[in-house]
C-alpha cells in the first residue's frame, strides 16, 4: 500500500488523520488556510516535511477560496491566511521555509489576477510535494550506504512516509536500504507521550513487511548494552547552523546512549530543515504541548490529580553527538559550523 499522507482531490487537500492511526485510516478534507493550520496544530498532520507541504497547500487553498475578491481584499486575505499558518507550530522550520517559498511566489506574481495567482500557488504547492518525495529518495540512497546488511536500526518518533509527502527521511533511509537488497530490522521507540513510534512507525513498517520490534523509550539503553542495536537513524525538525539537532523529545537521550555504547547516531535531514539563521540549538523554539498528553490517554488519566506536569515536545541533541547528517546532497560526517556552511554553499 502506497502511503499518501497528503493528496489533492477535487480542489481540496486531504490528509490522513494521524491522530487515530492505526485504529482507523481516514482522510480529513481541507479548504482554507485556517483549517489547514488547525490540522497542523492538532496533529492530523505532523512531521517536519509534511507540515511544510501542508502549509504550502494551505496558502494555495486560501488563494482559491479568495480568488473572486477584489485585488485589495485578496491581498489582505492572503496575508491573514499566511499569518494563521505561521502560528500553527513553532519548532519545525519546514513550516516557515514552505511559507516563505509560497510568499516569494505570491510576490512574484502580485500584478496578475487573483485567479491566475491562485493557479500559480497551487502549482507551487504540487511542486513542494513532488520535490519532497524526490529529496527523500535521494537522502534514502545516501543513507542506505551507511547501513550494513543485517543492521538492526533503532529509530525514535516517526520520520517516515507519514511525516513527509512520501518515503520518509529516517524511514526513507531504511526503505532505500531494503530496496537495495539489505536485510534491515527496525527497533521503534514507542515515543511518549504522543506515541508516534508505537502508532505510526510500527504501522508503516508492518504495512511493508519490514521487520520491526516495538520498545518503550526506557528500554533503548538496555538494548544497546546487550549489543542489539547497530545504528540509530532519526529525523529532525530543525538543525542549527552549528549542527545541533532538534527532534522529538527523547532523541537527546538516545544520542547520549548511542555515544556511550559506540553506536553510530545518524540524522536524516533535508536541506530545508537546516536553519542558517539559528546559530545553536539553544535558540531553537521548543514547543510545549498540552499536559493532557502526559496525564493519560484520551479520557483516561493515570497521573495523580494535582501533580505538576511538563510536556516539551522536542529536545536538542548537540552536534558533537551526531555521527552524520544524511542529506539529499550527501552525508556530512561530524557536522559543525564549517561543514554545514560548505553544505549550504555559504
Ligand atoms: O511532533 P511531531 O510528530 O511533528 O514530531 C515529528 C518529529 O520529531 C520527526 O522526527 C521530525 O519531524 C522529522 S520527520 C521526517
Amino acid at each position: 500500500m502506497k502511503i499518501e499522507t497528503l493528496r489533492w482531490i477535487n480542489n481540496k487537500l486531504e490528509m490522513i488523520d494521524q491522530r487515530i492511526l492505526p485504529a482507523a485510516f481516514e482522510y480529513v478534507s481541507y479548504d482554507s488556510a485556517a483549517a489547514v493550520a488547525e490540522g497542523i496544530r492538532s496533529m492530523v498532520v505532523r512531521g517536519a516535511p509534511a507540515i511544510g507541504v501542508a502549509a504550502a497547500y494551505g496558502v494555495a487553498l486560501e488563494a482559491l477560496r479568495l480568488q473572486d475578491k477584489s485585488a485589495a481584499d485578496f491581498k489582505a486575505g492572503m496575508e491573514a491566511g499566511i499569518s494563521v499558518l505561521l502560528q500553527s507550530r513553532p519548532t519545525a522550520v519546514n513550516l516557515f521555509w514552505a511559507l516563505q517559498r509560497m510568499r516569494t511566489v505570491l510576490e512574484g506574481v502580485a500584478t496578475q489576477t487573483p485567479q491566475q495567482i491562485a493557479q500559480r500557488l497551487l502549482a507551487e504547492a504540487h511542486e513542494v510535494l513532488a520535490e519532497d518525495i524526490r529529496i527523500n529518495k535521494a537522502m534514502g540512497a545516501n543513507g542506505a550506504a551507511l547501513l550494513k546488511d543485517g543492521a538492526r536500526v533503532l529509530t525514535h518518533c516517526n520520520a517516515g512516509a507519514l511525516a513527509t509527502a512520501g518515503w520518509g527521511t529516517a524511514l526513507g533511509v531504511i526503505r532505500s536500504a531494503v530496496e537495495a537488497g539489505k536485510k534491515i530490522s527496525v527497533i521503534a521507540d514507542e515515543t511518549r507521550p504522543f506515541l508516534q513510534g508505537a502508532r505510526l512507525t510500527a504501522w508503516e513498517m508492518v504495512q511493508e513487511n519490514i521487520p520491526v520490534t516495538l520498545i518503550t523509550d526506557n528500554m533503548a539503553g538496555h538494548m544497546m548494552a546487550r549489543g542489539e542495536v547497530d545504528a540509530v537513524v532519526v529525523g529532525t525538525d530543525r538543525v542549527a547552523a552549528n549542527g545541533d539537532v532538534a527532534n522529538k523529545i527523547g532523541t537527546y537521550m538516545v544520542a547520549v546512549l548511542a555515544q556511550w555504547h559506540n553506536i553510530p547516531f545518524y540524522v536524516a535531514c533535508p536541506i530545508s530543515t537546516i536553519d542558517m539563521n539559528i546559530a545553536t540549538g539553544a535558540d531553537i523554539p521548543i514547543e510545549e504541548r498540552s499536559v493532557e498528553e502526559v496525564k493519560g490517554f484520551r479520557d483516561y488519566h493515570w497521573a495523580a490529580e494535582g501533580v505538576t506536569i511538563r510536556n516539551p515536545a522536542f529536545d536538542v541533541t548537540p552536534a558533537e553527538l551526531v555521527t552524520g547528517l544524511i542529506t539529499e546532497r550527501g552525508v556530512v560526517l561530524k557536522p559543525d559550523v564549517q561543514s554545514i556552511r560548505k553544505l549550504m554553499g555559504k
